[in-house]
């Protein structure tokens, strides 16, 4: 059974006039400028994608675009409030003629596979119809993201909508941020936190409909719920069950929840014309900035989206636009730069979504955020360099690295699908259509298949799935990614020989963490200094920007950073001395401004280490302060980390201990030019080299006596010290 209304599109022949680019000189930048009808060899063409449908596209290359944009009524102009403009923006959203449609579908179907296009309203108004419909009298509506941002903005969105307080009648949840109450009735959550959830409320009991949103997304967190809910939805008849998609996968979503119907509606997509260049860019970052200076100077106004792999290169090309643009002086109109991505402050996420002041121009720079979970009026341009951020996992050696990887060309099409939402747009693809036919995979490969899986395991064994190997996986994992996860948390002490989860595996299930993170927490109360480690646990999850390094003040920021590690402590003793130093200073912002230290971050690793020590409670852990033993504190990093260990060699690189790879202190890290002989690291990130970050010395001998199952004399057996241990002490565990 489908449901299925193409509306009245109409077909326009896509091959409209042909542009080409020339230089020109602006200040003392060079743009590459488009030319009509004229030949001009130079690193861009336009080629049309001709498989893009649109509906009511009155224009064409040509004609003014700008007519094809519903103009929004001002506030001012109407004397409408606020609150009545949301409800008008509301009704003008494709979904809502097919709101009657959807709720009867809902109504007549237990499971429902929900398709539309993105930015036609899915996320933020199939809650409200069910709420209006009467589902929330008897639980809560659930609606997963993958992108915690995404959970964070749209429920703001919707709250707003209906004119409630966030984290009262709408609310979020994501990880280490709970912003629901009793009261709330739609939550919206990350995927990981309702497979949280399903801990402590295996049935989701509390929730009258769940709505697994985005789940073309195919994150790690995603393809598990399918399984779990899938299952929930057999034994609860009373609970609806909606999975809703970008327009991908309807089929096989559908196949895997047992043929349910697939509900799918069009959306409004004008023509995008997509470019792509003549000859492959060398540096697709400068290649990004020029792209967006041309567009800035040269295009009619509409907000540009520039996609980035990540944060990193997300703030330079920031700075260098800012600088390129402050070159070009008052030639040019106005450009508001606005970054966006998962760890952005939310203060600063709403400036996204602020309507562009007249005559200026905004470019938004996301990661793939802006692929398909968030959708900015608005945009007109797209320019695409055809990178994201991929996890890559190496089941044989169980290590996982983040690199920038080609997208697919599904993703590229949501890319370009971004350009054409509310008018006619261009996307300027910074690869060749070569590169496009040739070299992009035609679908981005499912997380599962590429990552470690020690965390989800651990949380579906404490679920009280056992056999893994026959969990329902629309696509299943690599067996041996599976099997290296068991043996990891066996090695951890989570498993027992039979699989099945021991006392501290159960411990360990909560806290919401990486299972070596865990265990370190749980140790931790064997070496009595459980205070200490949970504030290098939460400093170890606001990830690498602690510090700020401004460009004049490079050297003192150097030397406050160099402060925390006198002595050699190494990084995570010196995380802890940041934090407790400012702990000391009452939480001072000023004294973070001192030493050079994100305020933001410090008060998020505030956040979380509070959260931690509810869950000490929980697990029945004391909290238990060793600081003057450096020691203890370090044998705890080594109880939780001991898989990550590395041997220097002859030539100052590292050697891992267990399958031998090459490695290299980071040149952040304190001790990166002690290089102690033997160190426990807390991850490998892969840029030019294969980089440990995150670093503190061990004696080898304390591999033996902490974990003398996965350790053998003659793995730490090190000429220089003489001093081997006679005795293997027993397992932590
Ligand atoms: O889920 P789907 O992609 O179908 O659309 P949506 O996220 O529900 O977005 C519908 C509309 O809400 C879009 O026009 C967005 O611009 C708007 N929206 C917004 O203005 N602010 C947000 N934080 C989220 C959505
Ligand atoms: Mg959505």
């Amino acid at each position: 059974q489908r449901y299925r209304d193409t509306g009245s599109t109409e077909k326009m022949n896509p091959f409209a006039e042909q542009e080409a680019w020339e230089d020109h000189q602006i200040g003392n930048a060079t743009l590459k400028f488009g030319a009509k009808n004229k030949q001009v060899s130079d690193n861009y063409e336009f080629v049309f994608e001709d498989q893009i449908d649109f509906i009511k596209a009155s224009v064409l290359a040509g004609d003014n675009y700008e007519d094809a944009m519903p103009a929004k009524p001002s506030q001012e102009s109407t004397g409408k409030s606020a609150f009545d403009m949301l409800r008008e923006e509301r009704k003008n959203l494709p979904i809502y003629s097919y709101r009657e449609q959807l709720l009867n579908a809902v109504k007549d179907h237990q499971v429902l596979i929900i398709v539309g296009e993105t930015g036609s309203g899915k996320t933020t108004q199939i809650p409200q119809y069910l709420h209006e419909a009467g589902y929330t009298k008897h639980g809560k509506v659930g609606c997963t993201q993958p992108q915690r941002v995404a959970a964070m903005s749209v429920s703001a969105r919707v709250a707003q909508e209906m004119g409630v307080k966030l984290g009262h009648e709408v609310g979020y949840s994501i990880r280490f941020e709970d912003c629901t109450s009793e009261k709330t009735i739609l939550k919206y959550m990350t995927d990981g936190m309702l497979l949280r959830e399903l801990l402590g409320e295996p049935d989701l009991g509390s929730y009258s409909v769940i709505i697994v949103d985005e789940a073309h997304e195919r994150t790690l967190h995603t393809d598990i719920l399918f399984g779990l809910v899938k299952d929930i939805a057999r034994a609860r008849p009373d609970m609806k069950l909606l999975i809703s998609s970008a327009t991908m996968d309807a089929e096989k979503f559908s196949d895997f929840f047992d043929q349910a119907p697939i509900f799918s509606f069009p959306g409004r997509r004008y023509p995008v014309d997509i470019c792509f260049t003549t000859a492959p860019e060398a540096d697709y970052m400068d290649a990004a900035i020029a792209t967006v200076l041309t567009i800035h100077v040269k295009e009619p106004l509409g907000d540009v989206l520039v996609f980035l792999p990540g944060q990193e290169e997300i703030e330079a090309v920031e700075e260098n636009l800012k600088n390129k643009i402050r070159g070009l002086g008052t030639k040019i109109r106005e450009l508001i730069i606005c970054p966006i991505y998962a760890n952005l402050p939310s203060e600063l996420q709403a400036k996204i979504f602020e309507p562009t002041p007249e005559g200026a121009r905004k470019v938004v720079l996301a990661t793939n955020i802006a692929e398909t979970s968030l959708t900015i009026d608005g945009i007109k341009y797209v320019v695409d360099p055809g990178f994201s951020k991929m996890k890559s996992y190496n089941p044989r050696t169980g290590m996982e690295s983040l690199l920038v990887t080609p997208i697919s060309k599904a993703s590229a099409t949501q890319r370009a699908g971004r350009a054409g939402r509310t008018s006619a747009g261009k996307c300027y693809r910074l690869y060749t259509a070569y590169n496009y036919y040739h070299d992009l995979e035609d679908n981005t490969i499912p997380e599962i298949q590429r990552t470690n899986l020690a965390s989800v395991v651990l949380s579906l064994k404490s679920l009280g799935i056992h056999n893994l190997l026959n969990f329902d996986f629309m696509d299943p994992p690599p067996s041996e990614a599976l099997i290296k996860s068991l043996e990891l948390l066996f090695a951890l002490g989570a498993l027992n020989q039979l699989g099945e989860l021991t006392k501290a595996g159960r411990r360990m299930a909560e806290f919401p963490l990486d299972p070596m993170l865990s265990k370190m927490i749980v140790v931790s109360d064997k070496y009595k200094c459980s205070d200490e480690i949970i504030s290098i646990a939460a400093m170890l999850s606001i990830g690498p920007s602690i510090f700020y390094r401004p460009k004049d003040k490079q050297v003192h920021a150097y030397n406050a950073m160099m402060n925390f590690h006198v002595g050699n402590v190494g990084d995570h003793i010196a995380l802890l001395k940041i934090y407790n130093s400012w702990k000391e200073t009452n939480y001072s912002t000023q004294w973070c401004y001192e030493n050079y230290i994100q305020v933001r971050s410090m008060k998020r690793a505030r956040d979380i280490r509070d959260q931690l020590e509810g869950l000490l409670e929980r697990v029945e852990i004391e909290v238990s302060s060793n600081s003057n033993e450096l020691d203890s504190i370090r044998k705890s990093i080594v109880a939780g980390f001991f898989p990550h260990t590395a041997k220097l060699q002859k030539n100052g690189s590292y050697r891992t201990v267990k399958h031998p790879q090459t490695v290299h202190i980071h040149p952040a890290s304190g001790l990166s030019q002690v290089l102690p002989r033997w160190v426990v690291y807390h991850q490998l990130v892969l840029t030019s080299k294969e980089y440990m970050r995150q670093v503190t010395e061990l004696k080898p001998e304390w591999l033996i006596e902490i974990a003398p199952h996965y350790y053998q004399l003659k793995d730490v057996e090190d000429a220089a010290s003489k001093k081997m241990p006679k005795t293997s002490g027993p397992a932590v565990v």
